[in-house]
């Protein structure tokens, strides 16, 4: 404000060591008084109120002792002064003279006083020899305590350092000039306009904080999706774009009857040992299944049916009820599968079960009526969730991960509607009965165009195919997924009517994510040695 309202007066500081600082009666000298100084023109050049230029200067200040030569005068004009003219008076003798000015002006003042030729001896004291003396000391020090400095008489000015009444100081000092916005008003400019100030007129008169489009911004902060997240999003709709609906999969544990038996896996398969599923210790066992059920899978098992043999092997109830991790989502397939038929075991069902059944079948699409109400409703499922294996752990394999998995249920599917033909050999996509095929459509809905599949075998399908793709950057088939037609063995017990087919094919959801981001070790996508700076930065985070 003392600034602003000086250059309102002045429109010109010419020297800010003549301001009074507020609080202080002295003008702004100091080391303090500066540095107050200069953040208020820094201030206020900021807000385009002043300018200002800067001057380097060295100046000299008294010393204490300087202060003291300023108004009582120099020490050998203080034993002059304290003399009797000659032949006027008693002589001083030197102890009076201590006595009268102090030992240490008596002291250094008697000398150059003499020198001057002030003064002299008569007798035993001291008397003055001139009438009158010029104080140069005090003279000088007076220039000095006004201008800082003496006008070309450097020797001099040295001289009185070296008497210590003087001292050299270096400082700066300002010429303040009004700038652009200068105003005498200190308020803060504004920030923000406001519906208070635009309602009450006071943005007319305010003055506004310029925009510092050279400022460089806050850092933005932002979560980051997991590579993996980011694909089994990805997929998911996919699946959903296609008319799929996910399925539930949040049991992680389930029952060796559920994750094998259903399945008709029988159940000395090797996939059930110990090396290759983990098994609950506590609690060790599931509650049984529902009876009828239960004892129809046992069956299928031990003595066939359905017109199958069955694997003609004890069956044992305690391998059934073990409680395991599940190694498949197939697992959770088979919960939804048996859901699915409800409706044909003549169960009496509350919307649930039909909750992911569609309501039209394929072959109405023919035309025909479908006649006979067996309760079956046709399904699209899917799930992506986790699953665990007893594996020996290395770059692409770990105790857990994703699966991917696609479950079609109709009457009369065939294998084609599974696999379907290369493209180039579909009619545009119109007709009713396409071959298409599921899985072409959903591989190339997910970028992989080559897709081909391979006889293969799986405990609960049959045909069973594995599948491969074509990979541009590594230019060979991989493998993809397995997939497959779901035996009689699985769905029959299952209550559902002959004439329906269920198609199912399941793919990892890590394997894709590092093909696709060139991601080798599988520890650099999952797990506690996974960095966040990576993930974050990540290309599949990033598009
Ligand atoms: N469950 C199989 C697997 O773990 C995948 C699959 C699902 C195969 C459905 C056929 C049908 O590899």
């Amino acid at each position: 404000q003392l600034i602003l309202d000086t250059i309102d007066a002045r429109s010109i500081i010419d020297d800010t060591r003549t301001l009074t600082i507020p609080g202080q009666s002295q003008p702004a000298a100091s080391h303090e008084d500066q540095i107050t100084i200069l953040g208020a023109l820094n201030s206020l050049l900021s807000r385009d109120m002043i300018v200002y230029e800067t001057h380097d200067i060295s100046s000299h200040a008294l010393t204490a002792e300087g202060s003291q030569i300023v108004t009582e005068g120099s020490h050998e004009a203080r034993v002059w002064a304290a003399l009797p003219e000659t032949g006027q008076g008693t002589p001083v003798t030197p102890a009076q003279l201590k006595k009268q000015v102090g030992d240490e002006t008596a002291k250094v003042g008697q000398g150059r006083a003499f020198k001057n030729g002030w003064i002299g001896k008569e007798g035993d004291g001291l008397v003055k020899l001139t009438g009158t003396v010029k104080d140069v000391t005090q003279i000088d020090l007076k220039e000095v305590a006004s201008s800082g400095t003496l006008k070309a008489r450097e020797k001099t000015l040295a001289d009185l350092r070296k008497r210590k009444l003087i001292v050299q100081r270096h400082g700066q000092w300002f010429t303040v000039r009004k700038g652009a916005a200068f105003s005498t008003s200190t308020a803060k400019p504004e920030t923000d306009l406001t519906v208070d100030m635009l309602t009450s007129g006071a943005w007319k008169t305010s003055t506004f904080k310029k925009y510092n489009f050279d400022a460089e911004g806050a850092p933005t902060e932002g979560g980051a999706l997991h590579p993996l997240l980011k694909v089994r999003e990805e997929i998911r709709n996919i699946f959903l774009e296609m008319g799929f609906a996910e399925m539930p999969t949040s049991s992680f544990v389930e029952s060796g009857f559920w994750c094998f038996d259903a399945l008709f896996v029988p159940q000395q398969h090797p996939a059930r040992d110990l090396q290759d599923t983990f098994y609950l210790s506590d609690p060790k066992e599931a509650l049984p299944p529902e009876p009828e059920y239960y004892k129809r899978v046992s069956t299928v098992h031990e003595y066939g049916g359905f017109g199958s043999t069955g694997y003609r092997a004890p069956w044992s109830h305690a391998e059934s009820n073990k409680l395991l991790l599940r190694t498949h989502t197939t697992a959770s397939s088979a919960h939804m599968l048996y859901k699915l038929a409800a409706k044909c075991r003549g169960e009496k069902v509350e919307g649930d079960a039909d909750e992911f059944a569609h309501g039209v079948s394929t072959t109405d699409n023919e035309g025909k009526k479908d006649e006979k109400d067996d309760g079956f409703r046709p399904a699209k499922l899917f799930s992506i969730d986790r699953v665990f294996r007893n594996e020996t752990m290395d770059a692409t394999h770990l105790a857990e991960f994703h699966q991917v998995e696609g479950v079609v249920a109709d009457r009369n599917l065939t294998l084609a509607d599974l696999i379907g033909r290369p493209l180039k050999f579909q009619k545009p996509f119109i007709c009713a009965k396409q071959i298409l095929g599921f899985m072409r459509v959903f591989f190339n809905k997910m970028g992989i165009e080559k897709v081909r599949f391979k006889p293969a075998y799986n405990p609960y399908t049959e045909p069973s195919l594995e599948i491969f793709a074509f990979h541009p950057m590594l230019d060979r088939w991989v493998e993809v997924g397995n997939s497959g037609m779901f035996r009689p063995e699985m769905l029959e017990p299952m209550g559902f009517p002959k004439d329906v087919r269920v198609h199912g094919w399941g793919l990892s959801l890590e394997r894709p994510t590092m093909i696709r981001y060139g991601i080798n070790n599988i520890r650099t996508l999952v797990g506690h040695k996974v960095s966040i700076e990576g993930i974050e930065s990540s290309p599949a985070v990033m598009f």
